[in-house]
């Protein structure tokens, strides 16, 4: 189930293994490396699990100047990562900047370029966040305003709460990859994610990825957590071969 990645939000290396070696083999579609597992334990699981074949989104959100984004860029696309990503506040400059790093630094490897996307606004943030930082646009508008400059900036797509997927899919049409965390089925544990939508809801809705944590790697069986989710999105993605990722077919890997 391509469409399926893992968030292995765990705390050391051994627990990332272990999951990722219990999901394995078709069901999951690839696994996310965020701050808190990189920051302990460094870029080696990424280069392991780039060089065994798994596709690894390197979430690490970055924001900062566009030169030093860039070589963030780089040196995540050095890594081997299948999708990095960055936060679209950063401007126009930066997330070309981004683009252009990943490009460059593919090319001289002869790889395939990683998917190079962008969070609009943090799934946690309020409206009353947004007017703490001079923002007074609803949320939805800002997070469309975003969407629409990612595009124009020449990256592959953005992070979105599954609330927000109908928008983007309509402004941005249907290349462009909209990658939804907030995954719960009826009967699972919210934790801290309030907007949340069960797996097959989203990709109907035109989610092109769902990033999935805990309902998986909290579950006392993760592989059969991960089986039930994927069987329940080929129910929307049926026998079309190509499936949901048809918004981003022309993007590598689908
Ligand atoms: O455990 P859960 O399914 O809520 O995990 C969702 C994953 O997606 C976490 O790694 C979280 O950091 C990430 N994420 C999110 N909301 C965003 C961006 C990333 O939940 N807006």
């Amino acid at each position: 189930m391509e469409q399926l990645l893992v968030a292995l939000d765990v705390d050391s290396i051994g627990e990332a293994r272990s999951l990722v070696d219990r999901l394995r083999g078709g069901v999951v579609g690839g696994f996310k490396i965020g701050s808190r597992l990189f920051t302990r334990e460094g870029p080696a699981l990424v280069e392991e699990l780039a060089s065994r074949g798994d596709r690894v989104f390197l979430d690490l959100k970055f924001h900062d100047i566009p030169n030093t984004v860039a070589g963030a860029v780089a040196a995540a696309t050095r890594l081997g990562a299948w999708m990095i990503n960055v936060h679209a506040s950063g401007g126009s400059t930066m997330m070309r900047a981004a683009h252009d790093a990943a490009a460059d630094e593919a090319a001289k490897r002869s790889r395939p370029r990683p998917l190079v996307i962008a969070v609009t606004m943090l799934t946690s943030l309020s409206q009353e966040t947004l007017g703490e930082i001079g923002v007074c646009d609803p949320m939805l508008s800002q997070v469309g305003r975003l969407a629409a400059l990612t595009q124009t900036a020449g990256l592959d797509g953005v992070v979105a709460s599954p609330q927000e997927i109908d928008l983007i899919r309509r402004r941005c049409g249907r290349q462009f990859a909209i990658v939804t965390p907030g995954i719960r089925a009826a009967a699972d544990v919210k934790g801290d994610q309030s907007r949340t939508m069960a797996a097959a809801e989203a990709l109907a809705a035109g989610a092109t990825y769902l990033v999935v944590g805990r309902p998986i790697i909290a579950a006392k069986d993760p592989r059969a957590a991960a089986d039930r989710i994927a069987a329940e999105c080929r129910t929307v993605i049926g026998s079309d071969p190509s499936g949901v990722g048809r918004h981003v077919r022309g993007i590598r890997g689908v």
